[in-house]
C-alpha cells in the first residue's frame, strides 16, 4: 500500500507522524509538494515518505489517495488531474459531500469521508468515517480506531461535535485564571488542572459511557462539585453547549448547501 497526500498542512503531518513514529512496519507514503516546509520535514523525518513532484504524481504513485486539502482550495488542487477510476479516495475536506468529492475526482467514484483528529499522531485518534472501506478502516485502525457511521447525517453531527476542543481549553484555562487570580502561580495551576484533567480521561478510556454516573459519582451530596454543577446548569452552560452545537450544525448544512 502506498498512502498519497494531496495537501501536505497540519492533519497531513499528524496522520504520517502516527503512521511511521517508531514504527518498524511504517507504509510506503507519498505527499504532495505544498507545503514545502511541512513536506520536507516530514520527508527528512521519516525514511519511507517522499515528497512528490507535484499534485498528478502523488496520483499515478499512491494505491490509496487522502485529499486534505482545505476544502475552499480543492477545486484548485485537483482541477485538471487524471484520477484513475477505480483508485480509493479519502477526503477529510469539511463540508464536502461524497457525491461533491466524486464531482472533483471524476471519473473515480470509491469516496470515503473521514474526520482524523491531531491525537491521530500519538496514534490515538478515534475517526468517522463514511461510508465504512476496508482501506479506510485499515488506515483508521493503525491511527487508533476507526467508527463508521451510519449515514452522512451521523457524519455531520460528528463534524459539529469536533467544534468543542477550544471550548473545552478555554474552560480549563477559565479554572486556571481564576486560580492565578487567588494568587497561585500560572506553572503550579498548569501542573495541578493538568493532572486533575488527564486523570478524569482514565475512566473514559477504560471504555465508561455513563457521563450522569461519572458526574454523580464525582459529586458528593451536598459537596461542592455538586454546588458548581447546579451554579452552572442554572447558568445555562450546559444548555448553551448544546444550542451551540445546533448552530455549528446549521453552519455545516448551510456550507454543503453552498
Ligand atoms: N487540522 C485538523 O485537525 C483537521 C481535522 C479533520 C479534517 N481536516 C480537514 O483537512 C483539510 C486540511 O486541513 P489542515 O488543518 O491540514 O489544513 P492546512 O494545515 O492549511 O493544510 C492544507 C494544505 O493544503 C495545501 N494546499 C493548498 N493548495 C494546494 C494545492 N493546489 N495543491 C496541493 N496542496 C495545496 C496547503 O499548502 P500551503 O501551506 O502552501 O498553502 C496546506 O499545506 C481541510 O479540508 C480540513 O477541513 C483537518
Amino acid at each position: 500500500m502506498v498512502y498519497g497526500f494531496i495537501g501536505t498542512g497540519a492533519i497531513t503531518a499528524a496522520i504520517v507522524t502516527g503512521l511511521c513514529d517508531g514504527q518498524a512496519d511504517a507504509p510506503q507514503i507519498l505527499v504532495s509538494p505544498r507545503n514545502r516546509a511541512v513536506s520536507a520535514d516530514l520527508a527528512q523525518r521519516f525514511a519511507s515518505v517522499r515528497v512528490a513532484a507535484d499534485n498528478q504524481a502523488v496520483i499515478d504513485g499512491a494505491s490509496a489517495l487522502i485529499l486534505a486539502v482545505r476544502p475552499q482550495d480543492a477545486a484548485a488542487a485537483l482541477a485538471g488531474l487524471a484520477f484513475p477510476p477505480h483508485m480509493p479516495i479519502i477526503s477529510l475536506m469539511a463540508g464536502r459531500t461524497v457525491t461533491r468529492v466524486r464531482e472533483l475526482v471524476a471519473p473515480a467514484t470509491d469516496v470515503v469521508r473521514a474526520i482524523p483528529l491531531p491525537a491521530v499522531s500519538a496514534r490515538e485518534g478515534a475517526t468517522p468515517i463514511f461510508p465504512a472501506s476496508d482501506i479506510a478502516i485499515a488506515l483508521f485502525d493503525r491511527l487508533g480506531t476507526a467508527l463508521p457511521v451510519a449515514d452522512e447525517d451521523a457524519f455531520a453531527a460528528f463534524g459539529a461535535a469536533t467544534a468543542t476542543m477550544a471550548s473545552y481549553f478555554t474552560f480549563i484555562r477559565a479554572i486556571a485564571d481564576w486560580l492565578v487570580g487567588r494568587g497561585i502561580p500560572a506553572e503550579q495551576a498548569q501542573r495541578y488542572l493538568a493532572a486533575v484533567f488527564a486523570g478524569l480521561a482514565g475512566p473514559l478510556r477504560r471504555g465508561e459511557r455513563d457521563f450522569a454516573r461519572l458526574a454523580h459519582d464525582h459529586a458528593t451530596p451536598g459537596g461542592l462539585n455538586e454546588r458548581l454543577l447546579g451554579y452552572l446548569t442554572e447558568a445555562g452552560a450546559f444548555a448553551s453547549v448544546q444550542s451551540g452545537l445546533d448552530d455549528i450544525a446549521s453552519h455545516i448544512a448551510r456550507a454543503m448547501a453552498d
